[in-house]
């Protein structure tokens, strides 16, 4: 990633190099996969949900270091978060990606993700988790309402 912000890329890095939350929930309400088109790489992410919250979530996969990394940041923003504040990261998170000015409240580490705008073709390597995980909470809600 040369051109990136030294302290966004050592950020980024640590994530890839340490995951958190990796692996997979056993009995997950929430599940689902997602790739990149442009390259094959995947995500899954599962999450349990209790009582409108995000209980508990897990990503594994395998990618490039931003997707991975992105991943990782995901579960820790998300974790412990009503779903419908985790909906709103998410929303957050594409907006700053599109390079909306957005409030940056909640995002922990992810907020490093925003160098990575400079890069068009590594956005979609950025957004992998955080539709993976858009897609799961709607196609969960769907289910619920038939
Ligand atoms: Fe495949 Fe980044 S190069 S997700």
């Amino acid at each position: 990633m040369p051109g990136l912000d030294e302290l966004y890329r050592e950020v980024i890095l640590e994530h890839y190099k340490n995951p958190r939350n990796q692996g997979r929930l056993d009995h997950p309400d929430v599940a689902n996969r997602g790739h990149n088109p442009l390259c094959g790489d995947e995500i899954e992410i599962s999450l349990d949900l209790k009582d409108g919250r995000v209980a508990d979530i897990r990503f594994q996969g395998r990618g490039c270091s931003i997707s991975q990394a992105s991943g990782s940041m995901l579960t820790e923003a998300v974790k412990g978060k009503e779903v419908a504040k985790a909906r709103e990261l998410v929303e957050a998170f594409k907006a700053m990606m599109r390079g909306d000015a957005v409030s940056l409240d909640g995002f922990g580490d992810v907020e490093a993700l925003q160098g990575v705008r400079k890069y068009p073709v590594r956005i979609k390597c950025a957004m992998l988790a955080w539709t993976t995980l858009q897609e799961g909470l709607d196609m969960y809600e769907q289910a619920a309402k038939h």
